[in-house]
């Protein structure tokens, strides 16, 4: 038996004539983090959405804690424990840090979302699970600020804490560090490495810095124009003369 929380095998998804994902199997282990990376346009995010239950896959079959989920829809896979953030984010800019952890975790609770009104019952639980969440990726003393005044890692750190609030087993984070600095780069990998080690949680990422891939990943897998290039730990990922040539050029491992 597989201690894998996560399988799809074989999936396939074609727009138009642009075979996005084709064929891709990967096996995720409970409790490990796991990074897919590959070149612009190989796929990525598709095979996200079909894991995610975003996007339906054409074949194959995804499996999430041992149930075939491969048609189920989006809501169904995060009441079961999935969990995803997007490579756009997806946070309320406008609104309140506060606001923002106040929509996933009343969700969660099947509370009929009201901004301002939640029954005076739940509202306790609701703000000390909204508390908790914000101390563990670091911004409890922002809890008021509006979301757009802060910084992109700030904003990428909010979109990871909602993305917690219907506590899930399994996290997909599509490029949590675009666009970052390196400084903040540093605290969104201190948040996933928390994930993993303080919560216990399994960790699917999206990421172009082989840095930050082979510094946090347990075990890789590479897409290339739709197809799996290659799969393994981040030492032999770093060796495969394929994966170099195809996409990460030698001089981006060589200085790893
Ligand atoms: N909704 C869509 N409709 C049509 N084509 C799409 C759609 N989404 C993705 N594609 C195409 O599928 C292919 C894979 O795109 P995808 O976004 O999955 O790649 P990616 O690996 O996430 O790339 P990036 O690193 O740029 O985020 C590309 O050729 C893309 O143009
Ligand atoms: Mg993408």
């Amino acid at each position: 038996m597989s201690d894998a929380l996560l399988i799809a095998d074989a999936v396939s998804k074609k727009f138009g004539g642009v075979q996005a994902v084709d064929r891709v199997s990967i096996e995720v282990a409970s409790g490990s983090i796991h990074a897919v990376i590959g070149p612009n346009g190989a796929g990525k995010t598709t095979f996200f959405n079909t894991l995610s239950g975003f996007f339906f896959p054409d074949s194959g079959t995804v499996w999430f804690d041992g149930v075939d989920i491969t048609n189920e829809t989006n809501w169904r896979r995060i009441k079961r424990g999935m969990s995803r953030t997007f490579q756009t984010p997806s946070i309320f800019p406008e609104l309140s840090v506060y606001e923002n952890l106040l929509i996933g975790t009343q969700a969660k609770r099947g509370v009929a979302f009201r901004l301002n009104s939640p029954s005076a019952k739940a509202r306790g639980e609701i703000d000390a699970r909204v508390d908790e969440l914000l101390g563990f990726v670091g911004l409890a003393a922002a809890k008021s600020r509006t979301v757009s005044e802060l910084s992109h890692g700030s904003q990428r750190l909010v979109e990871i804490a909602m993305s917690l609030s219907t506590e899930p087993k399994l996290v997909l984070l599509d490029e949590p560090m675009a666009g970052l600095a390196e400084a903040e780069t540093d605290r969104v990998i201190a948040v996933i490495r928390d994930l993993h080690e303080r919560l216990g949680l399994t960790v699917v990422f999206v990421e172009h810095n082989m840095r930050v891939v082979l510094s946090l990943a347990h075990r890789i897998t590479v897409l290339d124009r739709g197809r799996l290039l290659a799969e393994g730990t981040p030492a032999e990922i770093a060796a495969d003369e394929a994966v170099r040539d195809a996409y990460l050029g030698k001089e981006v491992i060589d200085h790893v």
